[in-house]
């Protein structure tokens, strides 16, 4: 893909943490298109923050290399910030400093920053400027950092689990917010987030981690077109690639990846956004994504 479009990239990266544990990244390719939202998802233990701190320059990968916006975060460092905009799976403000000293604090590494829109977003959730961090419940404090984070006309954001603290209604006005200040403003995003109905209205990429590895890496629209579900026994005759079995409501489900032209089978029906999700989730989880590495669509 031409540097021209490409918003962040991972090549071959693998990171360890420790010997006596397996990597947390296993030589991991990427790419993230320009103006794209992509949703990184799979279990818990993935490598989806270990990735997102990568990109920030907090964690050196091991082998392989990261870039950001066609910088590398460990050589350029400041380049690398000044365009990204990060939400840390845990919120980090700071007790002590009220509302607004974050408004101020941000606003100094970000001199492009809409302080206007900053403040307008908090008054109309009702958090008060003045009041200390540490009196903020936890989704307020949540809707602190994104305020922040969206007015901060950074041309990527990196969103570690944005709206996990977030009630219903919250999570769905935060993600109409965001979608259409990136898409208004021909930023990138990139959120983590185990909840599908999120992933499923706000993404239109989807990349799905499973033991350090990419398991899936394609448009929504592919992925659903691609994906079919079995009920029950998976006839031999049936075509594509085995992804995984869960459970379904009172029934074992078979994820199975098609080709784009197969026909139908009488076993098999269009999965749903969420079953493509638990398909690969259970994939992810039960190391059957080493297994399938060697496959299709694996690396
Ligand atoms: N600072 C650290 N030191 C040691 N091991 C770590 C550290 N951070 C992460 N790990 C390990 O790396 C692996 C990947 O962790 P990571 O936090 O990237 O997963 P994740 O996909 O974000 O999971 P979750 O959905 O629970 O947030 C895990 O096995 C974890 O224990
Ligand atoms: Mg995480």
């Amino acid at each position: 893909m031409d540097d021209a479009v490409v918003a962040l990239t991972a090549e071959s990266v693998a990171k360890s943490y420790s010997r006596r544990r397996p990597p947390a990244l296993s030589g991991l390719d990427l790419t993230i298109p320009k103006g794209s939202i992509t949703a990184l998802v799979g279990p818990n233990g993935a490598g989806k923050s270990t990735l997102m701190k990568a990109w920030m320059g907090f964690e050196r990968p091991s082998r392989g290399r990261v870039t950001v916006a066609g910088v590398d975060p460990f050589r350029s460092r400041q380049a690398a910030i000044a365009r990204v905009g990060y939400i840390p799976q845990s919120t980090a403000l700071y007790r002590a400093l009220s509302v607004d000293d974050h408004v101020e604090l941000v606003r100094t590494f970000r001199p492009a920053m809409d302080m206007g829109l900053a403040r307008r977003r908090l008054d109309d959730l009702g958090i008060p400027l003045t009041a200390p961090a540490a009196h903020l419940s936890i989704g307020q404090q949540a809707q602190v950092s994104l305020a922040l984070v969206l007015a901060s006309r950074a041309e990527i954001l990196l969103l570690d689990e944005p709206l996990a603290a977030l009630d219903p209604l919250a999570r769905r006005e935060f993600l109409y917010v965001l979608v259409d200040g990136v898409r208004s403003a021909g930023a990138t995003a990139v959120l983590t987030s185990h909840v599908v109905t999120d992933v499923e209205q706000a993404c239109d990429r989807l990349v799905i981690l499973g033991a350090g590895r990419k398991l899936l890496d394609e448009d929504v629209a592919t992925s659903m077109a691609t994906h079919r579900i079995a009920a029950g026994a998976l006839p031999s005759d049936a075509p594509g690639t085995v992804i995984a079995s869960f459970l379904g409501l009172g029934e074992i489900l078979t994820l199975v990846d098609v080709q784009p032209d197969a026909g139908d089978h009488p076993a098999l029906r269009r999965a749903t956004f969420e079953e493509l999700m638990l398909g690969y989730l259970a994939a992810g989880r039960t190391g059957l994504a080493q297994r399938l590495a060697g496959g299709k669509g694996l690396s």
